[in-house]
């Protein structure tokens, strides 16, 4: 058994979320969506998430009103909010089991989006402080992308990432696709792009939204969260990068670097489609946008974003690789989201193993394989850069 430390290939997960305390108290005081609540005859508290979960919170509100016995109770909402959100014991324990060397952790969705103008900058703060001071617990396993709170006023929001960007061990910054309220391609928002990155701070795009709740129909509560999860995040995704590539913000801000969650969600898929619409838009040609000099979505993906491997099949994967080149995938597993149903949490987790299967099937070399499990993410996060400065901060 080679030392992790020491060992030539380097595991990384980029993709890897937190609810520390504090965040679970904020969680726990609300009374609307996100929130932690218990439930009698579940063992944890309820982590309830997202607006698909929404019907069954309010049935579940009103059963309790009415005192309905248990046979009649209806299912309890959420997913079971287990040690494996807010431990770092349990994080660290997750990392061995899996042969994983470093974690770039991230505060889970919904982020600070729901948090006050008024205290969004102090609450993003200590959270900030809070994973930096995790990540000095276990130097050279833990590396975190930071929150930014994006209800706050602009100069809030630059104060915070240049509060960031001294922490030792942050390595970018975590964003979903409400931005300041309007999506991604706001204007408002350009000044928060050119600041991180100008501060060498990839972004994290990661879902949370979806979609509205009656695309799924009258049936949605029968399919678990299976359609929310497994379609609205990932459209979610594909929407807000072509929206800001519609806007040009990706011209705009040359320097942006963007990670995105689930592989780009179906955007490797769509790229083609994507262009075709633009190349046959009236409106577009019209307003001058078709010019010899327009960058195309495929010049974007491989030159500004990068994909995580989060997509648990090599087909999907095959398409991330082809769309970006194998030198700018990530792996990731998503922990503490997906545990095992049915074998100890404990033990190996098959959203682990899928991943990591996906990655030998759809890397047929081996560097490159190697490189999409950790290399990449050491080259592009510096993970180990400045970590002997990290040391005296921290
Ligand atoms: N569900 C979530 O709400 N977030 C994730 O990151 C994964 C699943
Ligand atoms: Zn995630």
């Amino acid at each position: 058994q080679v030392a992790l430390g020491t060992k030539e290939k380097k595991v990384v997960d980029v993709h890897t979320h937190m609810y520390p305390p504090e965040y679970v108290r904020i969680l726990e005081s609300r009374t609307t969506i996100p929130l932690v609540r218990s439930f009698p005859g579940a063992p944890d508290p309820r982590l309830i998430l997202l607006q698909a979960e929404v019907p069954l919170l309010d049935s579940a509100a009103a059963a309790a009103e009415s005192a309905q016995d248990s046979a009649a109770a209806p299912a309890i909402p959420g997913r079971p909010l287990t040690r494996h959100y807010a431990s770092l014991e349990q994080k660290l324990h997750f990392m061995d089991t899996h042969g994983i060397d470093i974690s770039v952790l991230s505060l889970a969705n919904p982020w600070l989006d729901f948090v006050d103008a008024a205290s969004a900058g102090d609450v993003a703060q200590s959270i900030n402080a809070e994973f930096a001071h995790m990540c000095s617990q276990h130097p050279g396993r833990l590396y975190f992308f930071a929150a930014l709170p994006l209800t706050a006023p602009l100069a809030t929001v630059l104060a915070s990432i240049k509060h960031v960007q001294a922490l030792p061990r942050c390595r970018g910054v975590i964003l979903g696709t409400s931005g300041l309220g309007q999506g991604l391609d706001n204007p408002a928002l350009l000044p928060v792009f050119a600041a991180v990155a100008a501060a060498r701070l990839p972004v994290f795009l990661h879902p949370h939204y979806g979609l509205p709740n009656d695309v799924w129909g009258p049936r949605a509560a029968e399919y678990g969260h299976v359609l929310p999860l497994a379609l609205g995040f990932p459209m979610e995704t594909t929407i807000a990068v072509t929206r800001m590539f519609l806007a040009g913000v990706f011209d705009a801000v040359p320097a942006l670097r963007m990670l995105l969650a689930h592989s780009g969600g179906t955007l490797p898929f769509l790229a083609g489609r994507i262009e075709s619409c633009v190349l046959h838009d009236g409106h577009l040609l019209r307003e001058g946008r078709l010019g010899p000099t327009r960058r195309t979505l495929w010049d974007v993906l491989s030159t500004q974003i990068y994909l995580d491997a989060v997509v648990y099949s090599p087909v999907g994967l095959r398409a991330a690789v082809d769309a970006t080149g194998a030198d700018r995938l990530m792996f990731g597993t998503d922990h503490p989201f997906f545990p095992p149903l049915t074998s100890d949490e404990q033990g190996p987790w098959e959203s682990v193993s899928l991943n990591a299967a996906a990655v030998s099937a759809a890397l047929a070399d081996a560097a490159d394989a190697d490189a999409v499990m950790g290399a990449n993410a050491v080259r592009v996060l510096r993970l180990y850069e400045g970590d002997e400065v990290d040391e005296v901060a921290a």
